[in-house]
């Protein structure tokens, strides 16, 4: 059997996990749901999520990942093995860590492909030109229509896709150090240096009125605090923007050295993530958009979809600037380097659930992966509402039911005082167990609170609709569960 790889350095694991963390979720997703619930309306219940759930979980899934690590298992399935004597049970319902980044990767993957495209097509001056900047309509109608031929999915969109998907084949095949550790090295410096160089051009657009948009942001504003659909929303862009209850962060944190600090480390990840998120993501679509259409434009463009903002609003904008196509080319390829080091994150607990619990050569494990990605991307790209179905269930519904999982298993069934040891073992500082038993203890409830608000707000709606594509996604959704629990209990080893 191959050996099990571990991170080659420090800063190759903080950056790589930073990579893990920091992607499509910070820079499109967020200012989308920051201007769609009201801006500084939005930040209190976000703040107070990412202290109640995002902090404790991400604390939760270093540890967990490192105790499962040393015992030779990366993926949820396995980790959630080793913690409970490899029950069948336990590992069939690690399954969910395996599933969530998987399916949440078969449309990221091909969104990230339409990132690459729109950079290669700013870099060869192939962007359309924005027509009149005084009204946000007419300036932004080349860009709608170069967008929905461009993703229909176009000739182009097909070439960009088939090489993101070869480009992250070929990174998963070279492993955690030559692969993932390496892309993160190169990638978060670059994306660190664009994302402040384009905050700086946004928030200076039209005599630094973007810095207005800032405002906009950052204004405390309690009205909408009595809002279930704010909290459930913001709790929601913690779990997405930390890559959090997907288990993709114990996979990576599986690959850790024994002695690892993982406190700092998940620390770490969170600081820089929400750098990105708040100080980077906040100050470029939202200020732009601010700058030069107005304070108004901002609702609508937010109602009009999560892409409006970063791939028709920005390209809009930058295009009518100088140097116009350099700038679109950073912006996308800003969002390209964010968008790959988190798919290469969210295929890697499926390639660990084969090589560690099937023992399938690296190459194996990485290749049935991708295949099963493509099929994924694939009905991504030619499904009509596969992307909303499966971020429904995978990007939503499953996250809350797997955040709760985490915290109820490795707390409180593992036994808090075994946790609690796990907790304080190598690391910096050593938590009060009378926070941690808080912490552990407010975020279940709040989870079950948000749950409660979400299951009677969106839930039935959702049930409602009826189409046969959604036979489809809700189909392949099923398949990918039986098939990992299949793999789950056929793989699982004697009892340790
Ligand atoms: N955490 C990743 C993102 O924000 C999935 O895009």
């Amino acid at each position: 059997m191959e050996k099990r790889e571990v991170w080659a350095s420090r800063i190759g694991l903080i950056l790589a996990a930073a990579g893990n963390a920091i992607g499509l979720g910070n820079l499109l997703r967020f200012p989308s749901k920051v201007a769609l619930y009201g801006g500084g309306a939005f930040m209190i219940p976000y703040f107070i999520s990412l202290f109640l759930l995002g902090i404790p979980l991400m604390i939760l899934e270093w540890i967990i990942g490192r105790y499962a690590g040393q015992k030779g298992h990366g993926s949820m399935v396995g980790i959630m093995g080793a913690f409970f004597n490899q029950s069948k049970i336990a590992r069939s319902i690690g399954t969910f860590g395996v599933a969530i980044p998987f399916l949440i990767v078969c449309y990221y993957i091909y969104i990230e492909s339409w990132t690459l495209g729109f950079a290669v097509m700013a870099i060869l001056h192939k962007m359309p030109s924005p027509g009149h900047l005084a009204s946000s309509e007419s300036a932004m109608r080349p860009f709608l229509h170069f967008f929905k031929t461009y993703t229909t999915p176009s000739i182009w969109a097909v070439v960009f896709l088939v090489i993101t998907l070869a480009l992250n084949w070929y990174l998963l095949l070279r492993g955690i150090t030559k692969g993932i550790e390496i892309t993160a090295k190169i990638g978060i410096p670059c994306l660190l240096l664009m994302g402040i160089f384009l905050s700086f051009v946004s928030l200076g657009m039209n005599h630094w009125k973007g810095l207005q948009g800032l405002y906009f942001i950052f204004k405390p504003n309690f009205s909408k605090l009595s809002d279930m659909q704010v909290w459930v929303e913001a709790a929601g862009q913690i779990f997405f923007t930390l890559s959090l209850a997907m288990g993709a962060i114990a996979t990576y944190a599986s690959y850790v050295k024994p002695n690892e600090d993982v406190l700092k480390t998940g620390l770490y990840t969170a600081g820089l993530n929400e750098f990105v998120e708040v100080f980077i993501g906040g100050s470029i679509a939202i200020p732009a958009a601010f700058a030069i259409f107005g304070a108004a434009s901002i609702p609508v463009l937010a109602k009009q979809g999560t892409f409006r903002l970063g791939f028709i609003s920005m390209p809009a904008i930058l295009m009518s600037l100088p140097y116009g196509s350099i700038l679109c080319f950073m912006w996308f390829a800003l969002l390209f380097i964010a968008a790959l080091t988190s798919s290469l994150a969210l295929i890697q607990p499926m390639v660990a659930l084969f090589e560690d619990e099937a023992k399938m050569s690296h190459s194996s494990a990485v290749n049935i992966s991708m295949i099963l990605v493509t099929i994924g991307a694939c009905l991504s790209a030619w499904i009509p509402g596969f992307i909303d179905d499966v971020d429904f269930w995978a990007g939503t519904l499953f996250l809350l039911i797997s955040a709760f999982i985490e915290i109820i298993a490795f707390v409180w069934l593992f036994g808090f005082n075994n946790f609690y040891k796990e907790l304080t073992r190598d690391v910096f500082f050593k938590i009060p167990k009378s926070w941690a038993v808080i912490a552990y203890t407010a975020s279940i409830v709040f989870i079950a609170v948000l749950f409660y608000f979400w299951a009677i707000s969106k839930l039935p709606v959702f049930l409602k609709q009826t189409n046969v594509y959604l036979l489809v996604s809700r189909g392949f959704i099923l398949f990918t569960i039986l098939l990992l629990v299949g793999v789950a209990i056929k793989t699982s080893p004697q009892k340790e």
